[in-house]
């Protein structure tokens, strides 16, 4: 039975675990102040915060509760725009107010959230960060500039925190309402159910972040007997054992962002992460659910397909190793059964000689899923590619590892030659359709493009 904080108050729902949270807190608790726009995650109206406890320390993220059900709020804070109420206007509100920053005000609640956020996270404060936390929230009387002046003044008065702990500062600043200070220990109080065995994860749908399966299945997904995975603590962490990365399934992109092996072995990852999604999202989305949900787009697949990453599969009782390109068998389906969950990821970390690129076009810059996408990852020695993983999205019924042209690439060298050579490899292995990102012929000529976009900073170099 899902128990959580809303805003100021516990809750114990007997209501499906499935239920979204928008759903519940519009239409059962009446706060409207939270509004619906896209239920797809992408306009950010929708947006609250979630507080959890962390190695003892409550950290709040922003998520779309469009997407979010209410199974994965237990034994959280859940904050709406409601729960920022002080006596008259906080400051978030007073800066969108003075600057103009709020027009029609549809988007308004879901942008003060997202930038009360900033102000309740103990990073460095800092205007681009404000910006960035807002990146999932859309304005369509396009207030942007008001907006961006309101971040600046609230980035000025979250600078005078020097370091201090930001909720106490917060709420001293009327940034929050002071009952914030007290929501750790009453989470302490909200006792969570144990992991799940094996036997029971017989006949219920297994779900992680949500942010694929509640866009696809949205009618279903609330009356579904479901098993939680994101909060299960053996599925959780990033480590490093010598050159191997182990990933647990629960892991959100956000972690990924935030892990510093990551940052270590994949210096461009902080841009790669603007390409993909928002902050909101990827506060949700796991890596493993990008790879259950098999979009032959999948941002992660892609990523990780040219890793050659390895998954543990498990049912609880029985574990089994296989390939991620394995996974695939044809366009959603997929080499595991009904009662199977990837436990684990893993994959070798790139090692000094060795180059990783990741390259996606979509219609949007941000906020989009992928026309194409493509990563490759090749380790070298005085110039000759010793190794190769090429992988390609949007062009096929399966996120794609390119078996022949990453075959192709090993004992080339680095030369322009080398990649005239192998487009033609690449073409005879994928079979793109024409739909609504684009005609086949295009994808075709993109992956190309993108392709020779993976090598430019090599050929620049004059190889390795
Ligand atoms: Fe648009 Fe939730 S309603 S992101
Ligand atoms: Fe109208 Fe943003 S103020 S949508």
């Amino acid at each position: 039975m899902p128990a959580f904080i809303l805003n100021d108050t516990e809750i114990i729902t007997t209501l499906p675990a499935g239920t979204l949270l928008l759903d519940f807190i519009r239409y059962q608790q009446h706060l409207t102040g939270t509004k619906i726009g896209c239920r797809e995650g992408d306009c950010g109206a929708c947006t609250i915060l979630v507080g959890e406890i962390k190695n003892d320390t409550l950290i709040y993220t922003s998520a779309t509760s469009c997407l979010m059900p209410i199974g994965n709020a237990t034994a959280k804070h859940i904050v709406t725009i409601e729960g920022l109420n002080i006596n008259g206007l906080n400051a978030v509100q007073q800066a969108f107010s003075d600057n103009g920053a709020t027009q029609c005000g549809f988007c308004t609640p879901g942008f003060i959230v997202s930038l009360a956020g900033f102000c309740i996270n103990d990073k460095t404060p800092a205007y681009p960060q404000a910006i960035e936390s807002m990146n999932g929230n859309i304005c369509r009387c396009t207030g942007y500039k008001s907006i961006e002046r309101a971040a600046v003044r609230i980035t000025e008065l979250m600078q005078k925190r020097n370091g201090s702990p930001s909720l106490p500062f917060a709420a001293e600043n009327n940034i929050i309402p002071p009952y914030f200070l007290h929501i750790k220990e009453r989470l302490q109080k909200i006792i969570v159910e144990k992991n799940t065995t094996a036997r029971e994860l017989t006949g219920k749908k297994m779900l992680a972040g949500g942010t694929d399966l509640y866009v696809q299945q949205h009618a279903t997904m609330v009356q579904e007997e479901i098993h939680f995975l994101l909060d299960k603590e053996p599925l959780k962490g990033i480590i490093q054992k010598e050159n191997i990365c182990e990933i647990g399934a629960s892991v959100t992109v956000s972690d990924l962002a935030a892990s510093p092996i990551f940052a270590k072995h994949f210096l461009e990852f902080g841009n790669y992460i603007k390409l993909i999604s928002s902050s909101q999202i990827r506060n949700m989305a796991t890596i493993a659910g990008n790879f259950c949900n098999a979009s032959p787009i999948g941002d992660f697949t892609i990523f990780f397909l040219a890793l050659d990453a390895q998954l543990l599969l498990s049912n609880g009782i029985n574990e089994r190793k296989i390939p991620l390109r394995q996974l695939y068998k044809g366009y959603k389906i997929l080499y595991k059964a009904h009662d199977e969950y990837i436990e684990k990821i893993s994959f070798q970390l790139p090692a000094s000689n060795s180059f990783f690129n990741f390259e996606k076009v979509s219609k949007r810059t941000h906020l989009d899923i992928a026309s194409v996408n493509t990563a490759i990852y090749l380790t070298m020695e005085d110039g000759t590619i010793t190794e190769a993983g090429l992988s390609a999205g949007g062009v096929g019924p399966i996120p794609a590892y390119l078996t022949s042209s990453s075959q192709f690439l090993k004992g080339k060298k680095i030369s322009e030659q080398t990649i005239t050579d192998l487009l033609p490899v690449i073409q005879s292995e994928i079979s793109p359709i024409s739909d609504v990102r684009g005609s086949a012929e295009y994808k075709r000529l993109l992956l190309q493009q993108l392709v020779k976009a993976h090598f430019m900073p090599l050929i620049r170099r004059g190889g390795e």
